[in-house]
């Protein structure tokens, strides 16, 4: 059946039925059948993501058409995200290294990052900025490139993602960047920041049991954060203020779990990021406005 096939367009063309039809999930990433297989079949061929249309219509070798069916393969057999197979991720306009090491990069923190996060920081200066949870360290090293004079930390739990954000450090020439292993901020002790930003684990229990088999291939650590998803984030919005500067700000991704942390903390002035899609489940909220509710927020933490 695929002897049929020819160009570049329709290796893609067919990449993007065949993954449709197997029913895959789009949710690393790209978000579409047709930008996994372009993704997928410009990899195989060794050319570069913004090749221009025209070369749709080159016919590839039987080598090659080896090479993209067998990355077809795997992509619906074994359920790997594309990115994952192809060993690279784009974002905030950087391209990233990407395995199992670490999540696949995906924040739409990525869109606040290249708006220097106005209107949030509202033209207050930064210095110093944490990226708390780093994995990959897309954050910290996009914070780091796009801001050359802020001093950035990336933190993490896990060894094997801070192996893969010092080849991205390099990769990305970050040198204002730094990485530190530490539990949340248990190994910050006395560091001050005046911006911090985290992407923490912020999947329930019940739907990280139930997600769709790409992501078994991401690291478990990255994303089950208890049974409301809200494990980390409240202890994140315990421990910030002995972590910001006066003005401080902190940005937290808590995805579909903000509807939990609105039940919980309601008269808590939480700031919801419109993005050009809508809102993501991405809070910011000044070192005041959590001091203002600690006491309430250390109770909850203190469940956890
Ligand atoms: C949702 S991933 C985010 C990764 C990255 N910031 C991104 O946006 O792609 C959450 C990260 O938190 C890390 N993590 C989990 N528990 C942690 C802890 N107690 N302290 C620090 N990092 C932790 C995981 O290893 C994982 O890399």
């Amino acid at each position: 059946m695929t002897a049929e096939l020819s160009s570049i367009i329709d290796f893609i063309r067919y990449g993007a039925s065949a993954f449709g039809r197997a029913g895959l999930t789009f949710g690393h990433s790209f978000d579409n059948a047709l930008d996994e297989s372009t993704q997928l079949v410009l990899h195989a061929l060794h050319l570069p993501h913004d090749i221009g249309p025209a070369y749709g219509q080159a016919r590839l070798t039987a080598e090659e058409k080896t090479a993209v069916l067998a990355l077809f393969k795997r992509r619906i057999d074994e359920r790997i995200p594309a990115c994952y197979l192809t060993g690279e991720a784009w974002f905030a306009g950087l391209n990233f290294k990407s395995d199992a090491r670490a999540l696949v990069p995906r924040s739409p923190i990525a869109e606040l990052i290249e708006s220097g996060f106005e209107p949030w920081l509202g033209g207050r200066p930064v210095e110093s900025a944490l990226d708390l949870c780093t994995g990959s360290g897309c954050i910290a090293i996009a914070m780091a490139h796009y801001n050359p004079e802020w001093r950035v930390d990336g933190v993490d739990i896990s060894d094997d993602a801070l192996s893969l954000a010092a080849e991205n450090k390099v990769r990305l020439c970050a040198d204002n960047c730094h990485l530190i292993k530490s539990d949340l901020f248990t190994g910050l002790s006395g560091k001050v920041y005046d911006l911090i930003v985290t992407n923490p684990p912020y999947v329930t229990n019940d739907e990280t049991d139930a997600l769709p088999k790409e992501y078994a291939h991401e690291p478990d650590l990255g994303l089950r954060a208890g049974d409301d998803g809200l494990d980390f984030a409240l202890k994140i919005l315990r421990d910030a203020p002995a972590h910001l500067s006066e003005h401080g700000l902190l940005i937290c991704e808590v995805g579909e779990s903000e509807r939990h942390l609105m039940q919980l903390l309601p008269e808590v002035p939480f700031a919801w990021v419109e993005f050009k899609v809508g809102q993501m489940g991405i809070f910011a909220i000044d070192r005041n406005d959590i001091l203002a509710h600690h006491e309430r927020i250390s109770q909850l933490a203190a469940q956890r």
